[in-house]
C-alpha cells in the first residue's frame, strides 16, 4: 500500500521533530561538523567530537525511525573523529570515555554497532565503581566494513580494508585486508 499525502506530510513532520529533539538534547557541539545527519544524532560529553564529511544514519534501514546515533566524548581528554566518506548506519553508539575513537575515511559501519574505549568499571569487585579502570584508543583504519550489531572494545585497531562479520565482538587487533568474525572476533581469511 502506498502512503497517502497526509501520511507523507506526517512522516516528514515526525522526522523533523525527532531530528531537532536530539539536537536540543545534545550538549556537545562538534569542533568540526560537516556531517550529513540523515538520522537524529545526539552529541554529548566534555571532550572533542570531529565529524568530517561523513553520513550519520541511513534510510531505509533498520532503526531509522526508532533509533538515533549516539556520540559521547565523556571526559575532557576524550576524542571522537569520524573522517570523510564514512557511513555510520542507524543506531551507532560511540563512547570515548577518556581516550579516543578514530574512524578513518570511507569506513562503512552497519546498523546498531557499538564502539567503546573503556570498560567503564574496574574488574576488582571492591573497585567496581571507583572510576579506576583503563581506557585505550580504538582505531578503524580506512575502508573498514563493520557488519551489523558488532561491538568493538577498548584498545582495538582494525587494519585498512578489513571486514568484521555481523554480530562479532572485537577485543583484539584485526590485521589489514582480512575478514574477521565471531565472539571473540578471529580472522576467517585474507582478502
Ligand atoms: C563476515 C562475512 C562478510 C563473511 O562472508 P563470507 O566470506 O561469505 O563467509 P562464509 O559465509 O563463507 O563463512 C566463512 C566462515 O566464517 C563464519 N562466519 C561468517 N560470518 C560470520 C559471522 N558474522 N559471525 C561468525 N562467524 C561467521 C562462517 O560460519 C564460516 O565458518 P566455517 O568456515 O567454520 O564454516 C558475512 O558473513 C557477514 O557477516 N557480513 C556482514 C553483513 C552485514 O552485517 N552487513 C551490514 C548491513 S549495512
Amino acid at each position: 500500500m502506498t502512503s497517502s499525502l497526509p501520511n507523507r506530510a506526517l512522516r516528514r513532520l515526525i522526522r523533523e521533530l525527532r531530528w531537532w529533539y536530539y539536537l536540543a538534547m545534545s550538549d556537545n557541539t562538534p569542533r568540526v561538523d560537516r556531517a550529513t545527519r540523515l538520522q537524529p544524532t545526539l552529541t554529548t560529553g566534555a571532550g572533542s567530537i570531529t565529524l568530517q564529511r561523513c553520513t550519520l544514519g541511513y534510510f531505509p534501514s533498520s532503526g531509522y525511525w526508532n533509533g538515533h546515533c549516539y556520540l559521547e566524548a565523556r571526559e575532557a581528554t576524550a576524542e571522537i573523529v569520524v573522517a570523510d566518506g564514512v557511513f555510520l548506519n542507524n543506531g551507532a553508539t560511540l563512547v570515548a570515555e577518556r581516550s579516543s575513537i578514530r574512524i578513518d575515511s570511507d569506513c562503512l559501519i552497519g546498523p546498531w554497532v557499538q564502539i567503546y574505549d573503556s570498560d567503564f568499571h574496574a574488574l576488582a569487585p571492591e573497585l567496581r565503581t571507583s572510576g579506576r579502570h583503563p581506557c585505550a584508543p580504538v582505531h578503524l583504519e580506512r575502508n573498514v566494513f563493520v557488519g551489523a550489531s558488532v561491538i568493538i572494545l577498548k584498545g582495538v585497531t582494525i587494519g585498512h580494508n578489513s571486514v568484521i562479520g555481523a554480530g562479532s565482538v572485537v577485543i583484539n587487533d584485526i590485521p589489514p585486508q582480512t575478514i574477521a568474525a565471531g565472539n571473540p572476533a578471529r580472522v576467517i581469511r585474507s582478502l
